[in-house]
């Protein structure tokens, strides 16, 4: 069993990655194979919509978010971690996110794969990214797991918080327990979410 974490900050060592790295720790504990990508210093562009990747599910932007989608393929799991910019989900994570757009194809999906969430603010805007997290699971037919919200500004703070560190490891574990379970989403239904208008009539 694989569980990825997915660092959405450009910090590296920052407030995300700590809590990821907790995560990790328990799901290692409970057996998972783990692994930490983070976006420090890599460059993840946002979708051109250009729309390539409806037929064979590969995106055409030569970045590095093409070895990301092999990880995301690879893994049962994944824990989404995105810093608060600006009252939601810093622009990375939201790259990371539209660029899947091209896992909306049927071998190549993230379907029944258990999604979690850390997000890290300051002081506003935790919960509009994590309900957009946890939407973009809906959307994607995953299963949700829990999320861990905390709060910290300077690099490190959240090592203060003992019970955020705690969640954080509890996370991990539950990631595990929920693969465990096997979720499959009924296939006579439509892989993705659709909202109904002009282009669908
Ligand atoms: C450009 C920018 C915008 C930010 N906007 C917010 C915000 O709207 N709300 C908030 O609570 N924190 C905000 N912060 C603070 C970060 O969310 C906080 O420092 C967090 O710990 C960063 O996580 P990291 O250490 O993983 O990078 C902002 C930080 C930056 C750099």
């Amino acid at each position: 069993m694989k569980i990825l974490a997915i660092s959405c900050s450009p910090r590296k060592q920052g407030n995300t990655e700590i809590l990821l790295g907790e995560a990790l720790k328990g799901a290692q504990s409970d057996g998972a194979e783990v692994e930490l990508f983070s976006v420090s210093g890599k460059t993840i562009a946002p979708c051109d919509a250009c729309g390539a990747c409806n037929e064979a599910g590969v995106c055409h932007i030569k970045d590095d978010m093409q070895p990301l989608y092999g990880k995301i393929l690879d893994a049962d799991g994944i824990i989404f971690g995105a810093p608060i910019y600006f009252y939601n989900m810093a622009a990375q994570c939201k790259a990371v996110m539209d660029r899947t757009i091209a896992l909306n194809h049927t071998e190549r999906k993230m379907a029944n794969k258990v999604g979690g969430i850390v997000v890290v603010g300051a002081s506003f805007g935790n919960i509009d990214a994590v309900k957009d997290l946890y939407f973009y699971f809906v959307s994607r037919r995953m299963l949700a797991a829990n999320y861990v919200s905390a709060y910290g500004m300077a690099k490190g703070d959240v090592k203060s918080l003992e019970k955020g560190m705690k969640a954080a490891y509890d996370l991990g574990r539950q990631m595990v327990k929920l693969v465990e379970m096997q979720f499959e989403y009924p296939s006579e239904f439509p892989l993705m979410a659709i909202a109904y208008g002009t282009h669908t009539r």
